[in-house]
């Protein structure tokens, strides 16, 4: 698979990602570990080779089993692009939320990205990973507690270090890139994105090209609603946070499919899934150099590493955009 450079990094990357959140189990109801590594296998064999994850992912579970997958691998095979800045440790920082972790007992999430935390959690995330270096580091949430300039001169300081290639942000907006980019070079901003959630398209992505950085969108499936699979009577697990999000009210998952029954035909036209059709329009947009994909065992990995098989016309992508905009969501 070609790999396309993060903004003007060094950094090189697949079009499409692992994206490691579900695996951790950690607000998508549980997850199996034996089944999460059999599924970063099959994406490394398939050729995607990028792999995003986080220390918050099942409070660290979540690098824990990238580290295990990948164990054996030559390191220059795969990319790791991690995060910082979501604390669950101590009470620092901005209180984000309420949350219960990997033993079932309630704590409470901080957005902390303070220079000694910084430093720490790149420790703890290499020792996870069982690497010496991570791709790319980005911050997972803006800490409004900490002066941006901080925070990136702890990552700066990372990169002097050899323990990080390129910095990135994630959740940035607009002003708050401004500022970072006053200390660090970024190479990225990752962002929520899909054909149903476009409002990073106003001004997060001109800045991004302004800027020769990427944006790596994440959650382009809608987290499985654009796989046409969830209904309105759909049963979730418990502890999985897409029940009551707004893009699963019952109103917005009838609009959403009878949408996807709209582009379905194109699907049908290439002999793909509808997850292959909406993967493949997201890598096709302005900007959108390494798309995060999210899955959580080795079934749905065969069927979303196949999303490039294809190409869309450049008016099939219009009449998807056209129809995208048609629908209305309920708040
Ligand atoms: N920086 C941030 O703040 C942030 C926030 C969110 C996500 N992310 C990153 O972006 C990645 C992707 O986003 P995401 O996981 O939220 O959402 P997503 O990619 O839109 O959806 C992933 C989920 O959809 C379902 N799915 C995937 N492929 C499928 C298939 N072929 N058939 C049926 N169902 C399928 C699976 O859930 P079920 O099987 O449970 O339905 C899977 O966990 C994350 O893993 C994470 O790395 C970052």
């Amino acid at each position: 698979m070609e790999l396309k450079a993060l903004g003007t990094s060094s950094v090189k990357v697949t079009p499409i990602a692992f994206g490691a959140w579900a695996i951790g189990g950690w607000m998508w109801g549980g997850a199996e570990g034996q089944a999460a590594i059999k599924a970063i296998k099959t994406s490394l064999d398939a050729g995607i080779t990028t792999i995003d994850t986080a220390p918050i992912y099942g409070f660290g579970k979540s690098e824990e089993l990238v580290g295990q997958a990948l164990q054996g691998i030559p390191r220059d095979r795969y990319q790791i692009l991690t995060k910082y800045g979501m604390n669950w440790r101590s009470n620092k920082g901005e209180y984000f939320f309420d949350s219960i972790d990997n033993s079932g007992k309630p704590t409470k999430i901080y957005k902390y990205a303070g220079r000694d935390s910084v430093l720490q959690e790149c420790e703890d995330s290499l020792r996870r990973l069982k690497t010496d270096y991570i791709d790319l580091l980005q911050i997972h949430w803006p800490d409004a507690t900490t002066p941006i300039g901080e925070t990136m001169e702890a990552v700066a300081k990372l990169i002097e270090q050899g323990k990080v290639r390129a910095a990135g942000v994630c959740n940035y907006s607009v002003a708050q890139v401004e500022e970072a980019l006053k200390t660090v070079k970024l190479a990225s901003n990752q962002v929520p994105y899909s054909m149903i959630h476009r409002a990073i398209e106003k001004d997060v992505v001109p800045q991004a090209i302004a800027n020769k950085m990427s944006i790596i969108p994440y959650s382009p499936l809608q987290r499985g609603l654009l796989t046409g699979k969830i209904k309105r009577d759909h049963k979730f697990n418990a502890g999985d946070t897409r029940e009551g999000n707004r893009f699963y009210k019952p109103e917005n998952i009838d609009r959403t499919n009878a949408f996807l029954q709209k582009i379905k035909p194109v699907a049908d036209g290439y002999g793909v899934s509808l997850a292959q059709l909406v993967i493949n329009w997201t890598t096709r947009q302005p900007a959108m150099d390494c798309v995060l994909v999210g899955a959580r065992d080795d079934k749905q990995v065969q069927e979303n590493v196949k999303s490039l098989s294809f190409k869309l016309s450049d008016d099939e992508i219009k009449t998807i955009r056209i129809h995208a905009e048609e629908l209305m969501l309920v708040d």
